[in-house]
């Protein structure tokens, strides 16, 4: 494939989107050719799904439903949008891939990264060329979170659940040394964008 597939992971209120945003100005300006997209959605499909999940009406999800259609979401969204792109050449900036599934459903809703794995095989042919992992310590998400109004049913879950989902990514990290890479997203949110611009720009070699 001739494209760069890019991903963004991290907590809540790590930031990622405003990232993008500064990072897609860029690509913009250097005239880069890029989509920018987000999982769970990014298409038509994907986002009927990503209802569904995040509904805050749907409490009574289990785990391993709630790691089914992010999976299902993923694949119709890799199929439908990601792997033409790339096929196409461009720059796929993606908000959240399988590390997210790993983190939250494998690690902390405690389906194990096992299942996780089994469950995604078919992404596992397409994973990212690199991902930007934004470490935000979890009280500091929490912290950011409280003065958000609670829009979906993720945003529900205590600061308990928050510090899983972080150890979640901390093991993530561990497992896929040479892909993820992390930065330090406790700083002013100017620094962070400029570090993931940097190091965006330097694997696409410009
Ligand atoms: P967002 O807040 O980045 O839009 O993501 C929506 C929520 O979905 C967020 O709480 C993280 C969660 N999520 C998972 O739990 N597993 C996944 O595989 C993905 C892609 C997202």
């Amino acid at each position: 494939m001739k494209g760069l597939f890019i991903t963004f992971e991290g907590g809540e209120c790590s930031g990622k989107t405003t990232i993008i945003q500064e990072l897609c100005k860029v690509l913009e300006e250097k005239k880069i050719p890029y989509i920018s997209t987000r999982e769970p959605g990014g298409i038509d499909i994907a986002e009927q799904i990503r209802g569904i999940i995040l509904d805050i009406k749907n409490t009574a999800m289990v785990e391993e439903t709630e790691a089914l259609l992010y999976a299902a979401s993923r694949m119709q969204h890799l199929k439908e949008r990601v792997i033409p792109a790339l096929e196409a050449g461009k720059v796929v900036i993606c908000d959240r891939f399988l590390d997210s599934s790993l983190a939250y459903q494998g690690y902390a809703r405690e389906l194990g990264m096992e299942s996780i794995l089994k469950i995604n095989h078919f992404a596992l042919n397409h994973l990212p060329d690199l991902t930007l992992f934004i470490d935000v310590h979890p009280e500091v998400a929490l912290q950011r979170l409280s003065t958000r109004n609670k829009t979906d049913r993720l945003d529900l879950e205590d600061l308990k659940f928050h510090q899983a989902v972080y150890e979640g990514y901390e093991a993530v990290c561990k497992m896929y040394p040479e892909r993820i890479h992390r930065v330090d997203g406790n700083r002013k949110l100017d620094l962070i964008c400029k570090d993931c611009i940097s190091l965006v720009l330097r694997k696409i070699g410009r």
